[in-house]
C-alpha cells in the first residue's frame, strides 16, 4: 500500500516538473534537487529517468496527444497534458506493465485533484494501447529531430553533419569520470572499479579521463570521498590541462561553479592561487563542497565577471584566466534535454553581448604574457569562432596560441557531442602579447 501511493505521487510529481518546465521556463536542474529532497531513492530516479526523458522525446509524444486529444487542453489544464505526457512516455520508454502504469497515472488524477480528467485520461491512454501501430506509423512517418525548429536551422547553416549532431544529442549521456593523478593513475583506478570502465585512447579524449559503461553512483566509485574521482565530463577535461597552471600562478576561474574545473586546476597545481568567482551564490555553494572533498583551497568570490573593478584591487593581475562562459549549452543537450524547450532564439544575442563584455573586461586583468582560455560548452558559432574572431580584431595585444589535443594542434577547437565521447565544447587559448 505504502509502495502504491509513493508510486502515485511519483507520476503526479513528474507531470507538476514537466509543468514547470514548459510553462514556467524552470531547469529540471533547479526543480529536481527540491522534489527530491522529499522522496526516497528509488523515486528519485523514477521521477528522474520519466523527466528527462520526456524532455528528450517531447516532440513525439505532443504529436501523439495532438492526435488523440481533440481540444488542446490549455490554461488550468495543462496540467492534465501534462499528466499524459507522463503516461505516454511510461508506456512508450520504461518497462512498466502497460495496465498497471495507466492505472497509476488515471489514479494520479485524484492525488493532483483533476478528479473530473479522470476519464479522459483513462480514455486517452487506453485507446492509445489499442491503436499504438497506426498512431505511431502516423507519427513516425517522417524523421523527427526532437529539437526546436531555430535550433535545428542554425545547426544546418553551420555544419553539414548537422544530423549526426541532433541523433548525438538526442541519445542517454555517457558517464565519464576524471582520476585525479595525485592518487591514482588512470590504469589502476580502471582496476579497481572492475569491468564498468573503459580508458579509451584517441586524441579526443584526455589522459585522465574514464569512460564509465554504465551511469555508477558516486558512492560506489572507488574513494570518491577522498577525492581520488570528479565526475566530469571527457572534453571539459581538456580545460585545466590546456590553462597549463604552475603552482605560484594566480589564477582566475571566472565562471565557476560547480567547481569542476577548478578542482582540476589545483589537482595539477595544488600550490597555485586561485580565485572560483561565480555570480551565483548558491551555486558557489557547490565548488565549496566540491574544493573540501578534494581537499583543496580556492578563494571563492561572489561576483559579476564582467564586473571586475566590483570585487578585485585595482592592482590585481592573473598569470591565467579560464572564461568558461556562460553560454548556449548546446553542446550538452544530451546531458539536460530541458535545454532544447527552455531556450530561446533569442536568448543567443543576448549571450554573445553577455560573452563579449567577460571577454574584454577581464583581458584588462590578465599579466602581460598571461593566457586566458575561452571556453564555452556551446556548439554554435557565433559563441565559439566568430566571438573570438571578433575579439581579435578590436584587440591588438590579444594573439591564439596552439593547442595540442593528444597530438592534433589547433587554434582553436569545437567539439561536437559522440556516442562514448565527450561532450560539445569549444575553446581557444589566448595570449597577452607584450611589444
Ligand atoms: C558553464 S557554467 C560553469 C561550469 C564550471 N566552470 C565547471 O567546470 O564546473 C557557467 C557559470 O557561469 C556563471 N555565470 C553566468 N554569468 C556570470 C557572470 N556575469 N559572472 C560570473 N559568473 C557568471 C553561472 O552561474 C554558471 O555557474
Amino acid at each position: 500500500m505504502q509502495n502504491n501511493a509513493t508510486k502515485l505521487s511519483s507520476r503526479a510529481l513528474a507531470a507538476q516538473i514537466i509543468l514547470q518546465v514548459l510553462d514556467q521556463g524552470k531547469s529540471l536542474s533547479t526543480v529536481l534537487p527540491e522534489v527530491h529532497s522529499h522522496i526516497n531513492i528509488k523515486d528519485q530516479s523514477l521521477i528522474q529517468e520519466m523527466t528527462f526523458g520526456i524532455c528528450r522525446v517531447l516532440p513525439r509524444l505532443e504529436s501523439i496527444v495532438k492526435l488523440l486529444v481533440e481540444k488542446p487542453l490549455k490554461g488550468k489544464t495543462r496540467l492534465v497534458h501534462c499528466l499524459l505526457l507522463v503516461g505516454l512516455y511510461q508506456l512508450l520508454y520504461m518497462r512498466v506493465p502497460s495496465h498497471a502504469a495507466v492505472d497509476e497515472v488515471v489514479n494520479a488524477t485524484k492525488v493532483l485533484k483533476l478528479d473530473s480528467f479522470r476519464g479522459l485520461v483513462n480514455g486517452v491512454l487506453r485507446r492509445f494501447l489499442r491503436e499504438q501501430a497506426d498512431i505511431l506509423a502516423k507519427v513516425d512517418k517522417h524523421w523527427q529531430t526532437l529539437h526546436p525548429e531555430w535550433l535545428v536551422n542554425k545547426l544546418k547553416k553551420s555544419y553539414p553533419h548537422w544530423r549526426e549532431i541532433i541523433d548525438a544529442n538526442n541519445q542517454r549521456p555517457p558517464m565519464w569520470i576524471r582520476v585525479n593523478s595525485q592518487f591514482s593513475s588512470v590504469e589502476s583506478y580502471a582496476v579497481a572499479l572492475d569491468g564498468v570502465a573503459e580508458y579509451l585512447h584517441s586524441s579526443q579524449i584526455p589522459p585522465c579521463a574514464l569512460y564509465l559503461n554504465q551511469p555508477q553512483a558516486v558512492s560506489s566509485l572507488p574513494n570518491f570521498a577522498k577525492g581520488w574521482a570528479t565526475v566530469q565530463d571527457a572534453h571539459a577535461q581538456w580545460a585545466a590541462l590546456l590553462l597549463d597552471v604552475s603552482n605560484g600562478d594566480k589564477v582566475l576561474d571566472a565562471c565557476a561553479a560547480p567547481g569542476g574545473k577548478t578542482t582540476h586546476i589545483l589537482e595539477l597545481a595544488p600550490k597555485a592561487n586561485v580565485i572560483a568567482l561565480d555570480i551565483e551564490q548558491a551555486r558557489l555553494k557547490r565548488v565549496a563542497e566540491n574544493l573540501s572533498r578534494l581537499g583543496q583551497d580556492a578563494k571563492i568570490i561572489c561576483g559579476d565577471a564582467s564586473q571586475p573593478n566590483q570585487w578585485l584591487e585595482d592592482d590585481e593581475m592573473f598569470d591565467r584566466i579560464l572564461l568558461d562562459a556562460p553560454c548556449s549549452a548546446t553542446g550538452v543537450i544530451r546531458r539536460h534535454p530541458d535545454i532544447k524547450w527552455l531556450r530561446k532564439e533569442s536568448d543567443i544575442d543576448e549571450l554573445v553581448q553577455l560573452q563579449a563584455k567577460i571577454l574584454t573586461a577581464l583581458w584588462q586583468r590578465l599579466k602581460p604574457n598571461g593566457v586566458l582560455l575561452y571556453a564555452t560548452c556551446s556548439i554554435l558559432p557565433e559563441e565559439n569562432s566568430l566571438q573570438i574572431k571578433r575579439f581579435l580584431e578590436k584587440t591588438q595585444d590579444a594573439m591564439l596560441v596552439e593547442m595540442d589535443f593528444g597530438g592534433e594542434k589547433v587554434f582553436e577547437k569545437q567539439f561536437f557531442p559522440s556516442e562514448k565521447g565527450g561532450d560539445g565544447f569549444f575553446y581557444a587559448k589566448l595570449v597577452k602579447k607584450v611589444d
